[in-house]
């Protein structure tokens, strides 16, 4: 192969309790990436449609992620990149990480897989590092594995793939605000409550326990966040309403995507996370803010290949 064209999927990270651990991708939105081999040596980005975005190896997160592989690859030829991008910059649907994992996906595909998932996801944090200041994995995680994941620790790297429910949707609305992940960290606190922590690790083991078993019921009760959602639902415009319209539609829980303002719900079945997306369409509909709404089934697969020659 000398030229392979993925899709690289958006990705919800957190999923409400599990703030920088959790993760899930997204089947029906992501980014499309052209890569192919090159006679010179190191990488270029040749296109980028859809965003403004730099062209510079060294200011991309697909680059950085690139070149991050590259060093400890032992290669002799290089590689351009072009990227369809498809999910917005700031919308807390992992822009930067499918950008970053679809980079380095592509790359080790051509070179005859000789890396690790899991070592994609370490040269896929450099992405992410220059995104937000922060290498956090939750994101570049289930775009490379897919359905959902745990990243058990950041140092070392230990992920867990975890399993997902076959009748499992989520519905994203994307407010047309810019959200920085930069910004959106540092209003955190540095310090939790004990009293917060126990409820939260509560909902962390419950939402993997309800995951494996299929228990949409155990998955909806585990779907709360005491600890950053408090702080960043103020960035969002009628998140309030927006959650207590989805839970009211049918959802099994409603949170921030990521570090928002994409909002997402998840359902049992395709019709309630339709449900969930006409009444979150209503709420929205007189903020005077633009959106849009996706409806998708839970992708268990991460990136895969729309082409190669
Ligand atoms: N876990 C990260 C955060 C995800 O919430 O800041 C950013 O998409």
């Amino acid at each position: 192969m000398k030229e392979i064209k993925i899709f690289s999927p958006a990705t919800i990270a957190n999923v409400s309790c599990g703030f920088d651990v959790l993760g899930l991708a997204l089947e029906s939105i992501g980014d499309e990436m052209i890569v192919r081999k090159t006679s010179e040596k190191g990488v270029k980005i040749v296109k980028i449609s859809g965003q403004k975005l730099p062209l510079e190896v060294n200011r991309n997160v697909a680059g950085v992620a690139a070149l991050a592989l590259l060093k400890k690859a032992n290669v002799t030829t290089g590689f351009e990149i072009e990227i369809v991008k498809k999910i917005k910059p700031g919308s807390g649907i992992g822009s930067s990480a499918a950008s970053a994992a679809g980079a380095v996906w592509a790359i080790n595909k051509l070179l005859g897989n000789p890396f690790s998932l899991i070592e994609l996801v370490q040269f896929a944090m450099e992405g992410e590092r220059l995104a937000s200041g922060v290498a956090h994995a939750d994101n570049v995680t289930p775009a490379l594995f897919g359905g959902f994941t745990l990243v058990r620790s950041q140092e070392p790297l230990d992920i867990v793939a975890i399993h997902t429910p076959t009748d499992l949707y989520a519905t994203v609305i994307h407010p047309q605000i810019e959200i920085k992940t930069a910004d959106a960290r540092k209003i955190l606190k540095e310090t939790v409550l004990l009293n917060d922590a126990v409820k939260q690790w509560g909902n962390v083991g419950g939402l993997i326990s309800g995951l494996y078993t299929e228990d949409y019921d155990l998955i909806g009760r585990s779907l709360h966040d005491y600890i950053v959602e408090p702080v960043r639902a103020a960035l969002i415009p009628s998140y309030a309403a927006l959650k207590e319209t989805a839970i009211k539609s049918g959802a099994l829980g409603c949170g921030i995507s990521g570090s928002g303002p994409s909002v997402f719900a998840l359902s049992k079945g395709k019709e309630t996370a339709q449900q969930v997306a006409k009444a979150m369409h209503n709420v929205y509909e007189n903020t005077g803010i633009a959106f849009d709404i996706h409806v998708s089934k839970i992708n268990p697969t991460g990136i895969n290949i729309l082409e190669s020659n």
